[in-house]
């Protein structure tokens, strides 16, 4: 069974960022279902998902630069992808020695950051993107905010 199931309730109405979402949740999917493997494979997984993770925050970063979002918006926004992006990196360094503890670790970290992030921050994000290009949210899309 997986891990984490992309759903509603991650949807941004924009189809890129949508798209890579659901990439990301396949990818700790992947590590989830590597973990009791052996820790070179558990790495190579971890390595995917940060080239996955950079480009995707590029792709966020530039949509909320092109629609002009808020600043202080997008520096918050860009300080969380920051962490995300340390936190992957010490992980990667120091915890995937090859224990399936430490995966888990890992792997709960990445469900918890990427959900709270996805359903709130993104969400947010696009929010104010489709207010300010003026594009159409789906309209039971922020039914929760
Ligand atoms: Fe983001």
């Amino acid at each position: 069974m997986a891990l984490i199931q992309w759903g509603v309730d991650c949807y941004t109405g924009l189809p890129e960022v949508d798209r890579q979402h659901e990439e990301l949740y396949a990818l700790v999917n992947r590590l989830d279902a590597a973990k009791a493997g052996r820790g070179e494979m558990l790495g190579r997984v971890l390595d995917d998902l940060g080239d996955y993770v950079r480009d995707h925050f590029e792709l966020e970063e530039k949509l909320m630069r092109d629609a002009g979002v808020d600043a202080a918006h997008q520096d918050e926004h860009l300080a969380a992808h920051a962490v995300f992006v340390e936190r992957l990196g010490e992980f990667r360094r120091h915890s995937v020695a090859g224990s399936e503890a430490a995966a888990d670790e890992v792997l709960a970290f990445l469900t918890g950051w990427l959900t709270q992030h996805i359903q709130w921050t993104d969400r947010k994000m696009a929010m104010e993107i489709h207010a300010r290009m003026g594009t159409e949210a789906p309209h039971n899309m922020f039914a929760h905010f």
